[in-house]
């Protein structure tokens, strides 16, 4: 395959241009121009998310911004792939500074004059592909292959140390492109936690207090009690304090703070109760809006009713389905934690808080995703139709100069009990 490179910029730092030439034609791979390429990529899109006939497939509308799921990262490009003028196919990546590993620190003076051995953060440059797509009409051309290719050359020149991705377990196209010829492995299997937000408002505990802190609080109580974890932002300051992120809750056993009674995070973590759990809440409703297309009439009429039934008599609190069959959007829960025996409860609080607050809000489903072996789990409601028991992300080394000495390779060390799933990226 013959290749000719010409530069050209990204929206974040430079990248390159590249064509290659295929037995369909000439195959140039360039950055996304959002004034010429939108119509193109949309139809990709389109055509891609077409599901067999008979069955339901989710539509993902992004709302006329094709690099609206990356765009809130620190770098990011898009890459498409033209062919003869017409676009038929895109990728996407971004690069950001994430936890891979800790590493034990002994000047950590405590309250009594003792000095600990800390668990300290140590970090890395990773980048993240999502949005690969290539038009079922050009596929095994070697276009997928190329993009990715193209991507990580753009990771390697700003500096990312590894490259990962998540894929369903069983898109054997995808897990085969990246494991077989760009040299992934198989890294983490999280789960993706569904619930539809129901008519009716879910009960929150009466045992527990929910107090909403302010983006200041929340960033010190993240950095303090959750840096150590694996992909955790270290730009946690900018999730936060983006407009999409609705908020970060705390919950306390109540009759431990009243009124006016919090004094910040700082004094909490200092004195905290015997269990308390936190989560925040991304608003992905402004970003993309999802459709359940191919459904029989039957279902549509039934989902329907439980609706109806559902508003008129709340206090029945039936689990009917909101209308997925118009565009919905959804709540995204991040940065789910929390210590001692009670967390679990607390954790559910905040779940019913979240999903009141996405109905509050319009939106069909609240969504999260966690560590196959998250303590929290078990408070986390979920419909297991809707949710993903193993979402595949594979990863990959792009360089052997590191950073990570204390860590060594992170693609070979064993899974946490938690994972922190960067909201900008879901
Ligand atoms: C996955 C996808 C991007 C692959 O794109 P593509 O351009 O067809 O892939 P390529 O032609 O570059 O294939 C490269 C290699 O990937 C593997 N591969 C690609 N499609 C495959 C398939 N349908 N079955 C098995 N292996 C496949 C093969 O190893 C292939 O090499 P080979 O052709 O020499 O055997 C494409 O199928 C697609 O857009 N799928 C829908 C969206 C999607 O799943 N995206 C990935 C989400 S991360």
């Amino acid at each position: 395959m013959a290749v000719e490179r010409s530069s050209s910029t990204s929206s974040s730092s430079s990248s390159s241009s590249s064509s290659s030439s295929t037995t369909g034609g000439l195959i140039v791979v360039r950055e996304f121009d959002p004034r010429k390429d939108r119509v193109g990529v949309e139809e990709v899109e389109r055509r891609c998310e077409v599901g067999p006939s008979g069955k339901l497939s989710l539509f993902t509308d992004l709302l006329g911004d094709p690099i609206c799921r990356v765009r809130h990262s620190p770098a990011f490009l898009m890459l498409v792939a033209e062919l003869g003028g017409e676009i038929v196919g895109m990728v996407r990546g971004c690069i950001k500074t994430v936890t891979c590993g800790k590493k034990l620190c002994r000047n950590v003076k405590t309250n009594t004059s003792n000095y600990l051995k800390a668990p300290l953060p140590v970090y890395t440059k990773a980048a993240y592909i999502l949005g690969l797509r290539i038009s079922p009409s050009h596929r095994r051309m070697g276009i997928g292959l190329k993009l990715v290719r193209e991507i990580e050359e753009w990771f390697r020149q700003n500096g990312a140390e590894y490259s990962y991705l998540a894929t369903e377990n069983d898109n054997q196209a995808s897990v085969k492109l990246f494991t077989d010829k760009c040299g992934y492995s198989k890294f983490r299997t999280p789960s993706i936690l569904v619930n539809p937000v129901f008519a009716h408002r879910v009960a929150v505990s009466k045992r527990v207090t929910i107090i909403e802190l302010a983006p200041h609080d929340a960033v010190l109580l993240y950095r303090r009690r959750f840096a150590t974890t694996e992909f955790f932002p270290r730009d946690i300051d900018s999730v936060l304090n983006n407009k999409l992120s609705l908020g970060t809750f705390l919950a306390v056993p109540r009759g431990r703070y009243g009124p006016g009674s919090w004094s910040g995070s700082a004094g909490f973590l200092a004195n905290p109760p015997e269990s308390w759990a936190v989560l925040s809440v991304w608003n992905c409703k402004d970003v993309f809006m999802l459709e359940v297309r191919g459904a029989s009439r039957m279902k549509r009429t039934f989902v329907k009713t439980t609706r109806m039934v559902d508003k008129a008599l709340p206090f029945l609190r039936l689990p009917s389905v909101p209308d997925v069959f118009k565009p919905f959007g959804l709540h995204f829960m991040y940065g789910l934690g929390g210590e001692g025996p009670q967390a679990v409860k607390m954790m559910r609080a905040l779940c019913a808080h979240a999903h009141n607050l996405a109905k509050k809000r319009g939106c069909g489903v609240v969504a999260t995703e966690v560590s196959s072996r998250e303590p929290l789990r078990l408070a986390i409601p979920h419909w297991k139709m809707l949710s993903c028991a193993e979402d595949l992300w594979c990863i990959k080394r792009l360089g052997e100069d590191y950073s990570d000495g204390s860590v060594g390779d992170w693609t070979k060390s064993p899974p946490d009990s938690s994972i922190f799933v960067d909201p900008r990226e879901f």
